[in-house]
């Protein structure tokens, strides 16, 4: 049996991406040597308790990483999984990166369990905007604030400290309970919830697929595993399903 002939067979297939998939498109991963949270301390500048002590660190931090992140490309990896939604081989993406490159490279049904880069919100109102706003208020101030209230605006995504939405955490378990197999690519699953969402799947009868670029704690689980790079390995997947049909 192969990958190939997995995905071909499965009636419910989800994947779920981590920081890796967006490797090849110029985004830093998290962990390892080179990664962001080597160079900066995550619960300085990217926990709710330091965004609500003091938001000016993390817009300092978010103007030094957020121009590659508003400015990447989707890469072959993302398009690849794309191609599968439409082709109906796979259900959905539970992803836990906020660079909206799912959406796009044309997937439909992403999930987004860390949120999106794509919206601000204000602490205080809770009015969103669109991100472009508080780019344009970076450029001429510190701190990005609401045009209504004067609150700081903070971008829609999930800070350490903070609640996953129940809402997207409990759509999210659902895909994974009914799916037949779960195919997770570039993520080191060290983080919860996203660490406990193989086990959930194999308790739902799933087979497990990895494509990682290193061995990861959870390899063990995994009924297939592959090691390389997401942007080279799925369109061969791809390929290989297109020609058996
Ligand atoms: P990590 O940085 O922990 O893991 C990325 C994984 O991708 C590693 O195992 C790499 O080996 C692998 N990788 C790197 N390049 C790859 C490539 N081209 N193809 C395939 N695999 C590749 O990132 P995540 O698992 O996404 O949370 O981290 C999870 C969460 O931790 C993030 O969403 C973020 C972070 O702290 C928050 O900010 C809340």
């Amino acid at each position: 049996m192969s990958i190939a002939h997995e995905i071909r067979h499965a009636r419910r297939a989800v994947a779920l991406t981590g920081a890796g998939i967006s490797a090849e498109s110029g985004l830093g991963t998290f962990r390892g040597k080179d990664g962001l949270w080597s160079r900066y301390d995550p619960a300085s500048v990217a926990s709710i308790e330091s965004f609500t002590q003091d938001p000016r660190k993390f817009w300092e931090f978010a103007r030094e990483i957020g121009w590659s992140f508003l400015t990447a490309k989707p890469n072959a990896a993302h398009m690849a999984l794309a191609e599968l939604e439409d082709m109906k081989r796979i259900d959905c993406v539970i992803t836990q990166n906020i660079d909206g490159l799912h959406q796009r490279a044309g997937s439909k049904r992403v999930i987004e369990v860390h949120g999106s880069i794509g919206q601000v919100a204000c602490t205080k109102c809770t009015a969103t905007y669109e991100t472009a706003k508080a780019v344009d208020q970076l450029v001429r101030q510190d701190v990005p604030t609401c045009e209504r209230c004067g609150g700081s605006l903070k971008p829609q995504v999930v800070l350490f400290g903070e609640m996953i939405p129940k809402k997207t955490l409990d759509q999210a378990f659902k895909k994974l309970k009914s799916a037949d197999l779960f195919l997770a690519v570039g993520t080191s699953l060290e983080v919860y919830p996203a660490a406990s969402f193989p086990e959930a799947a194999k308790k739902s009868g799933a087979k497990i697929v990895s494509i990682n670029m290193e061995r990861t704690r959870w390899d063990d689980l995994c009924d297939y595993r592959v090691s390389g790079p997401a942007g080279e390995i799925l369109p061969r997947i791809v390929q290989a399903i297109k020609i058996s049909f």
